[in-house]
């Protein structure tokens, strides 16, 4: 089996349309990841043919770039992208902040040294910064260090995670050819990245990571009133307050626009996002062998059919869940 590639942007460098999100086998915000099954699953995933794997320094406090780089050192054709923290532990970056805040050039170099030593690998193929103001850009000593890093070989390529839900933040970075990448949360309800950004990058040859294609498991269907939540895992936030009960009607009117079942959202949900052009891959975030072997199966090179694409236009929902819920 096989999982069909796409060029991502111009960096030369093929990546399944299926990725792996390694936020959740970081184990601190999700909870229950076990380290045994989160390997597994990593180890499925590549041997079902997926090459993308995202994680980040923030994940379990280097934890996931440990058992990526662990499955990375025994499949040399695996591409990882990891991503730098803030200095100023800012998530996401308030519009004040400045480079200088966020991302001085030192640590922009001593955060990628690190990483490089718990992935135990010689060179990073796709470095982020995970969060990005585009006010930031001729801004601090970032760009002299990402240089440094690409001349020195110990990062290949470089790219941004862009705020939660601010895709046109972006905008000038790509425009300015300042990033080889850019990493975006679109899905079937935030579907503003089709607003300037996406559009951009297609003009511009800027690759796009899409993350939260599942809007972090409302899109699964499997969010439901009475679904709980283990002790200190920050879904509670994320689905709080009168949310889940919100969530309802919105998954059955999609179910009924499409004439599916709630088992077929997730599958939709993820070729929604893979219709676009723009789209090099979606990681996605799976910790089960169930998940990988259901999503390394939508891998195919099909989207959806124009006609659904149009469908699922209107089912557009624009809103803020890291924000806390004020009931
Ligand atoms: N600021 C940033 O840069 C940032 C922020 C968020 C995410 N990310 C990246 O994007 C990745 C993806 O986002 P995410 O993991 O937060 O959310 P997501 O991909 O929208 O959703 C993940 C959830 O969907 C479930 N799932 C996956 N496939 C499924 C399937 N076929 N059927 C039913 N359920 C399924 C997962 O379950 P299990 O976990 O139980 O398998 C998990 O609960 C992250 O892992 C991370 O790499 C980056």
């Amino acid at each position: 089996m096989s999982i069909n590639t796409r060029p991502l942007g111009r960096t030369g460098l093929e990546v399944t349309e299926i990725g792996f999100g390694a936020w959740g086998i970081g184990a601190d915000m999700w909870k229950g990841a076990r380290d045994d099954e989160s390997l597994a699953a990593l180890r499925r995933f590549v041997e079902l043919g997926g090459n993308f794997v995202d994680t980040a320094m923030g994940y379990g406090n280097g934890h996931s770039e440990r058992l990526v780089g662990e499955v990375a050192r025994e499949h040399p054709q695996v591409i990882v992208a990891t991503k730098v923290s803030p200095k100023n532990g800012r998530w996401p970056a308030p519009p004040e902040a400045t480079a200088m805040d966020a991302f001085p050039g030192e640590w922009v170099l001593r955060c990628t040294e690190a990483s490089l030593e718990r992935l135990g690998l010689p060179a990073i193929h796709v470095q982020q910064f995970h969060v990005w103001n585009d006010s930031w850009l001729g801004e601090g000593d970032w760009q002299d260090a990402v240089t440094q890093l690409k001349r020195d070989g110990k990062i290949r390529h470089f790219g941004i995670s862009i705020n939660d839900h601010q895709p046109d933040n972006a905008v000038r970075a790509v425009e300015a050819g300042a990033v080889e990448t850019v990493q975006v949360i679109y899905n079937v309800f935030d579907q503003s990245p089709q607003d300037r950004l996406l559009d951009a990058c297609l003009a511009n040859g800027v690759g796009v990571i899409v993350r939260v294609a599942l809007d972090e498991g409302s899109l699964t269907g499997n969010i439901t009133p009475d679904t709980a939540f283990p002790e200190g895992d920050w879904r509670h936030g994320y689905f709080g307050g009168k949310r889940k009960e919100e969530l309802q009607p919105r998954l059955r009117a999609i179910e009924q626009a499409l004439g599916i079942t709630t088992e077929g959202l997730p599958e939709k949900a993820l070729r929604f996002v893979l219709s676009h052009p723009a789209v090099s891959t979606v990681i996605v975030g799976m910790r089960s062998l169930r998940n990988v072997e259901r999503n390394a199966a939508i891998g195919d090179g099909r989207g959806l059919p124009p006609g659904q694409v149009e469908k699922l236009r209107a089912h557009r929902w624009d809103r803020n869940w890291y924000e806390p819920a004020r009931d």
